[in-house]
């Protein structure tokens, strides 16, 4: 049996872990050990508790006002004596926090190999997103296996000198989590959204926006056109679950608060906000998840940034990359509003992202590696 140490620290990290936690829990082969940071905390549990995954250890660091260097340190120190105590054959850490390269970082440090989860996204910027791109990047110097959800993932693999041998492409634990939450008993029924959802006619606008290199003035303009979407649509509901980061959150109050057809709502548990997804007629968001559930969906998406490392829904034809800037928002919004041919043309449903087997082509791939290890060990002893 083969332990495996899967560390993980934010809500997208959960949310794409868990459906390879449980794979993992449910293979004889495999013992999972799951370490949260805890560089999200009420985001994080929310997850968890949706996915019924009891951690065995977490080392609690979130703070107010953290910044990348406390939760680098905080991470690395805290694994050091977690991963000496657990002694895993491997770590599976997932996509480009700082929680992940802390994890995969610490785990290199006491030779334990790393499996990455969702690797090989690329902008092309090492500053958009930041401090995500180089996070990818590093990781993919740390580790061992490289599970790519695409074809054109591992392509940006192998140009980063990655060796073709160690990439698998799996599809993104994302369609797993997204198709096991339609499985779940229940409607669309958090009372924070009773307002906006009663009147089946209406049609909803979802936005979501926490993105670091958008803090400031990029969410400034972001949170103005928000506003005056509002009051050209005066008849759509615009549904805001905010990020639980204060920075993000006071600028969404102070451009957002008293207008009527403005939801701006505590963080949805992931089950009532796929199930939003699915209501929703349009989406502007500036996360990579969101960007990744909307295609198969069929759901229109504007995302709120300048690059995006998920060039599959451009392809699909349901993203578009509309950046920060006021007018830009207001005017593709209006658009897909305004013009049915323009929205039909953004609403075909695809599967970029997989058919929700993922997580068990990835525990295939992890355990042929052992194989291989196995093999490769009786081969140099004999
Ligand atoms: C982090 C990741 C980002 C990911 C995002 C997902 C890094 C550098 N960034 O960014 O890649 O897209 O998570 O949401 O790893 N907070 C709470 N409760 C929570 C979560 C956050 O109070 O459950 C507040 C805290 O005040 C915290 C702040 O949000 O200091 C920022 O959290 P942090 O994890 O540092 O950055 P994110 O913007 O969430
Ligand atoms: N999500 C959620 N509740 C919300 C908003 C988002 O469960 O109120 C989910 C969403 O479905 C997606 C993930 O959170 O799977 C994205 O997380 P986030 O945008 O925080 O991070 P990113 O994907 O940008 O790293």
């Amino acid at each position: 049996m083969k332990k495996i140490a899967v560390i993980y620290g934010t809500r997208p990290e959960a949310i794409k872990m868990a459906p390879l936690i449980k794979a993992l829990q449910s293979d004889p082969r495999f013992e999972a050990h799951v370490i949260l940071t805890g560089q999200h905390r009420e985001m994080l549990d929310q997850v968890n508790s949706i996915f019924g995954i009891i951690a065995d250890s977490d080392l609690d660091i979130s703070e107010a006002g953290q910044t990348l260097t406390s939760i680098t340190t905080k991470v690395l120190e805290g694994l050091a004596g977690q991963l000496s105590e657990v002694n895993p054959d491997g770590v599976i850490v997932q996509g480009d926090t700082t929680s992940a390269l802390a994890g995969a970082l610490a785990a290199f440090y006491q030779q334990i190999p790393v499996f990455h989860l969702e690797a090989g996204l690329r902008s092309g910027n090492i500053y958009n997103p930041f401090p995500e791109e180089v996070n990818r990047k590093l990781i993919s110097q740390l580790a061992n296996l490289h599970f790519a959800p695409t074809e054109a993932n591992k392509l940006a693999l192998l140009r980063d000198g990655v060796a073709d041998e160690t990439i698998v492409v799996t599809g993104n634990t994302v369609i797993d989590a997204l198709l096991h939450t339609a499985e779940l008993p229940g409607d669309l029924d958090d009372p924070q959204l009773l307002g906006a959802t009663r009147d089946e006619a209406r049609q909803i606008i979802l936005v979501t926006t926490h993105r670091r290199e958008n803090w400031g003035e990029p969410l400034a303009h972001i949170a103005a056109a928000v506003a005056k979407i509002s009051t050209g649509f005066p008849e759509a509901r615009i549904v805001l679950p905010m990020h639980k980061n204060p920075a993000v959150r006071a600028i969404l109050h102070e451009y957002l608060d008293g207008l009527d057809n403005v939801y701006l709502i505590e963080p949805l548990d992931y089950a009532q906000f796929a199930k939003m997804l699915n209501r929703a007629y349009l989406v502007l968001t500036d996360s990579g998840g969101v960007q990744e559930e909307a295609p198969s969906l069929g759901k229109p998406v504007l995302v709120l940034r300048e690059t995006t490392e998920r060039g599959e829904g451009v392809e699909a034809g349901n993203v578009t990359l509309v950046g920060t800037d006021t007018a830009r928002i207001v005017a593709e919004t209006t658009r897909l509003m305004r013009h049915p041919e323009h929205y039909a043309a953004m609403t075909a449903a695809s599967n970029p992202y997989g058919d929700g087997t993922a997580s068990v082509q990835c525990i295939g791939a992890l355990w042929a590696y052992f194989e291989r290890l196995t093999a490769k060990k009786k081969f140099d002893d004999s």
